[in-house]
């Protein structure tokens, strides 16, 4: 089974790797969409802190990665999944039920996040040295 995924993975952080690997344990082949520089930019008007290259190449890295390529469109997910021909389609369950439409053509999975981390949050603590 071939699973895709997708996400900013800005300061990869242990909640991007409990997602990556509940991800991975429901296929064989996990291919991750890394949102691009200018989509995180349209979408919450400030870039990331690692660049879409830095982002792509440490997730690529991680043992539960077979492939990476760069979202570059929210609107594009149906075209991806038919590209990779993917099978299951994972998100965090932040986005539970966004993408139930795309169930006519893959498996849709919302796995929970895992508990207090997150991008923004370490940012935040970073900023106010705690
Ligand atoms: N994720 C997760 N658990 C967390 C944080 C993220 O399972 N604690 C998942 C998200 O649900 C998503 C993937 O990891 O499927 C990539 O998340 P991303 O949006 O890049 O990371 P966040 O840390 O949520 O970033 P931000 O704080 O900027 O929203």
């Amino acid at each position: 089974m071939r699973v895709i995924t997708f996400g900013t993975f800005d300061l990869f952080h242990y909640g991007h790797l409990r997602l990556l690997e509940r991800a991975k344990a429901l296929g064989d082949h996990l291919i991750v969409g890394v949102s691009t520089d200018a989509l995180n930019f349209e979408k919450k008007g400030r870039y990331p802190v690692y660049s879409q290259e830095e982002r792509r190449a440490i997730v690529a890295a991680i043992r539960h990665v077979d492939e990476t390529f760069y979202e570059e469109s929210l609107e594009k997910k149906r075209d991806y999944i038919l590209e990779h021909k993917a099978d299951i389609l994972v998100m965090g369950d932040d986005w539970k039920g966004k993408f139930d439409d795309l169930a006519d053509i893959c498996r849709v999975v919302y796995l929970p996040r895992t508990p207090s981390v997150s991008t923004t949050a370490i940012i935040e603590k970073i900023v106010k040295k705690q």
